[in-house]
């Protein structure tokens, strides 16, 4: 996958949902495409698959469950996600934590089903504890900051010492921020400082515009590739 990335989480916001799920995720590709950019979305769960069949950008899942395939009711399913186009899954985001454990168990899966993996961290020793488990990328998201109006970029130091966090627990995995990251500029801010990705939702998903937000960030991320 092409980087720096932004990964767009519709969470489940209205505005993220059903038909203006598929526009929101339509206005994503156009500026991908239109620029260059990677650009993938996280659709609210029940989306999913419906939004991975509807365009070309990579679609996340929100989560996924670590039951094997087979005798397991109302799991969601690596496989089945997999199968129908999805590209990769985050993993214990702060609004679905899941343990160490099952982190680990849901990497292994998630590989299997050929799902990439972000696993979220609250913390910078957490953001180091999950890269130990050679996710694909994890992102680091201090909780107070979600949903707020102060971009984790305002916090350099922050940001330097989650992204060697992730570094020093695996070479290969790549680090992510987010947490109030809602400008181009703050997105140029997050890659300035080491960052490979970002993962947003407000920012965008609750804009007025979405496309022109996502416009905005992609061109400051022409101007640092
Ligand atoms: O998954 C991204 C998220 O937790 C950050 O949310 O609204 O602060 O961009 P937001």
């Amino acid at each position: 996958m092409q980087l720096p990335v932004i990964l767009v989480n519709f969470k489940t916001y209205p505005e993220g949902r059903g038909k203006r799920g598929i526009l929101l995720a339509k206005a994503a590709e156009n500026v991908s495409s239109e620029y260059s950019v990677n650009i993938a979305v996280a659709p609210q769960l029940l989306d999913t698959i419906n939004i991975a069949q509807n365009v070309e950008i990579p679609v996340f899942s929100q989560h996924i469950d670590t039951k094997e395939p087979g005798s397991a009711t109302g799991h969601i399913d690596a496989y089945t996600l997999r199968e129908f186009g999805v590209s990769g899954t985050l993993l214990n985001h702060s609004e679905r934590q899941i343990n160490l454990r099952t982190i680990e168990e849901a990497i292994s899966i998630a590989k299997d089903a050929k799902l990439k993996t972000l696993v979220c961290a609250g913390t910078i020793p957490m953001s180091q504890a999950v890269s130990i488990l050679k996710p694909w990328a994890v992102a680091m998201e201090p909780p107070e900051l979600i949903g707020g109006d102060v971009s984790v970029t305002t916090r350099p130091n922050i940001v330097k010492l989650a992204v060697e966090a992730v570094t020093n627990g695996n070479p290969d995995t790549l680090p992510f921020i987010g947490a109030g990251v809602k400008k181009a500029d703050h997105v140029d801010a997050a890659i300035q400082l080491g960052a490979k990705g970002v993962l947003l939702a407000s920012g965008v998903v609750k804009a007025s515009d979405p496309e022109f937000v996502m416009t905005e960030m992609a061109k400051i991320l022409k101007t640092v590739k």
